[in-house]
């Protein structure tokens, strides 16, 4: 795989010359792996999802974007918009970096409506020649016509007192009339904490503190926050890094989570809230961001790639996609997550079957593909292990099962094609409980998303199987009796 220097990865885009540019789109487009229905880079890396937001009647959607090469280099935010969550319409480059404020790149933030225009709120990265770090929080302006313009100067300058220069990702959120941000932020201890501030008009910020959580010691970095409310319940959503591995939880090389606890309190920044609790189980997820729809729902994207690992299709000089929206309710102190209802607009080719299987697995006529949504009901079941394989061919399946004695599904990817991240496992499991299992499936080309028990856990993950593992089987190790739906989904 071809070196990155420093020179390679903190160009423009116009610093690559044709040449360079018309190889990546080979290589592109050459590429088995691209994704038919999930959001993904033209070219380059695509990491956290940026500025989701309801404005001009569409929802606005951005992403961290390296556009010549897969791997962290100066990043810009991406631009794309739609009206229904599922169609996405590319606008290109948002926010340009290269001034003195955001030279080495236009980092995460968030956007908000305000005066008939979309502020977006960012951090803006900067590097001096001894390549020391200096970060600033940066505002950005859209217009109806897509026009995006960057206030002249950052809108927070100092990082607080106390803190290191990990200091980054505003997302702000408007209450009583007022602006408030929260950022992610490193103390002086090395501790990921996130800190507020408070704006009357978007531009002029007042710094109003850390954040107080119960957690102490959680990691030396927490990126990404949101803050959210839901039946009259506050819930933080943060990435944190640097979490030891504890038996199925914290798996991967880093965590993104949230918090239920009382309201948060904006004069004081105290923050009661029950345990951290990880928003997916599977492999690829990271830097979720949320934002609220004309219809009040509260919906979730995440970035479906994670910092520091090499990807398959690294080769093929892009990386990453989006996860599908999801919609967030709160059931108790738990998160409920579910695919946007509007999803089912790329149904396409309807199957379906009800089975009794017995100490076997089983592969039914018209259940295989590629990309598709499949729904099942698995019941009947008391001990033993149930679930079913996709992506099947002779070598390759990747194997969703449930272990009823002891209330673990496990999705495991050990023969999904060609391996990567090794050193992080090939297994994540989950603990639930239940007579009745549902899950909600959707497979792409290289991704599957599995919602289970109506979005009671998620696990999202990559897999790289080759064109011809297409098959699906159902299996029990004694007996269960399956109910499912398959929908082709063959959107271009
Ligand atoms: C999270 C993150 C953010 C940062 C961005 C840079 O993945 O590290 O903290 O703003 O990515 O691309």
């Amino acid at each position: 795989m071809m070196e990155w220097s420093r020179e390679d990865r903190y160009r423009k885009i116009e610093e690559a010359n044709k040449e360079e540019i018309a190889e990546l789109n080979k290589k592109v487009e050459a590429c088995p792996f691209r994704q038919v229905y999930h959001i993904q880079p033209p070219t380059g890396l695509l990491n956290d999802p940026n500025g989701f937001s309801f404005y001009n009647g569409r929802y606005q959607l951005f992403y961290q974007w390296f556009p010549l090469g897969p791997v962290h280099g100066l990043k810009y935010w991406y631009h794309t918009s739609s009206t229904d969550l599922v169609n996405w319409e590319n606008h290109g480059v948002g926010i340009e970096p290269g001034d003195w404020f955001d030279s080495h790149g236009a980092f995460s933030g968030s956007g908000i409506e305000h005066n008939d225009k979309l502020y977006l709120l960012y951090t803006g990265n900067t590097r001096d020649e001894n390549w020391v770090r200096a970060p600033y929080q940066c505002l950005a302006i859209m217009d109806k016509e897509n026009n995006i313009i960057k206030h002249k100067e950052p809108i927070i300058r100092e990082i607080p007192e106390g803190y290191t220069d990990h200091f980054r990702d505003p997302k702000v959120f408007k209450e009583n009339g007022e602006f408030y941000s929260v950022i992610g932020i490193q103390n002086n201890d090395l501790k990921g904490r996130i800190v507020y501030y408070k704006s009357k008009d978007l531009i002029n910020w007042e710094y109003k503190g850390e954040i107080k959580t119960s957690l102490e010691d959680f990691g030396f970095m927490w990126e990404c926050p949101d803050y959210i409310e839901l039946d009259n319940k506050g819930i933080m959503i943060f990435s944190p890094q640097g979490l030891e591995k504890q038996g199925d939880k914290y798996a991967n090389i880093y965590q993104s989570g949230y918090m239920v606890g009382e309201k948060l309190n904006l004069n004081t920044g105290e923050f009661n809230h029950g345990e951290f609790i990880e928003l997916d189980n599977g492999f690829d997820f990271y830097a979720p961001q949320t934002t609220e729809d004309l219809d009040g729902r509260r919906i979730l994207v995440g970035w479906m790639g994670l910092p520091e690992i090499e990807y398959p299709t690294d080769k093929n000089g892009w990386a990453h996609c989006l996860t599908l929206p999801r919609e967030l309710k709160l059931n108790g102190d738990k998160l409920i997550q579910t695919p946007a209802r509007e999803l089912e607009k790329l149904r396409s080719n309807h199957r379906s079957l009800e089975a009794k299987i017995e100490s076997t697995e089983k592969a039914f006529e018209e259940f295989y593909g590629e990309q598709y949504e499949l729904s099942c009901e698995i019941k009947d079941f008391e001990s033993g292990k149930v679930g079913l394989k996709l992506r099947v061919s002779e070598n390759e399946e990747t194997v969703i099962s449930y272990d009823i004695d002891n209330n673990k599904l496990t999705l495991d990817r050990s023969k999904s094609g060609e391996e990567f991240a090794l050193e992080w496992g090939t297994t994540r499991s989950v603990d639930i409980s239940c007579n009745v299992l549902k899950l909600r499936i959707f497979v792409d080309t290289s991704s599957v998303e599995v919602f289970v028990n109506d979005g009671e856990k998620v696990l999202t993950s990559r897999i790289f199987p080759s064109k011809e593992s297409t098959g699906i089987k159902f299996f029990a190790t004694k007996e269960c009796s399956v109910i499912s739906d398959i929908w082709s989904i063959d959107k271009k």
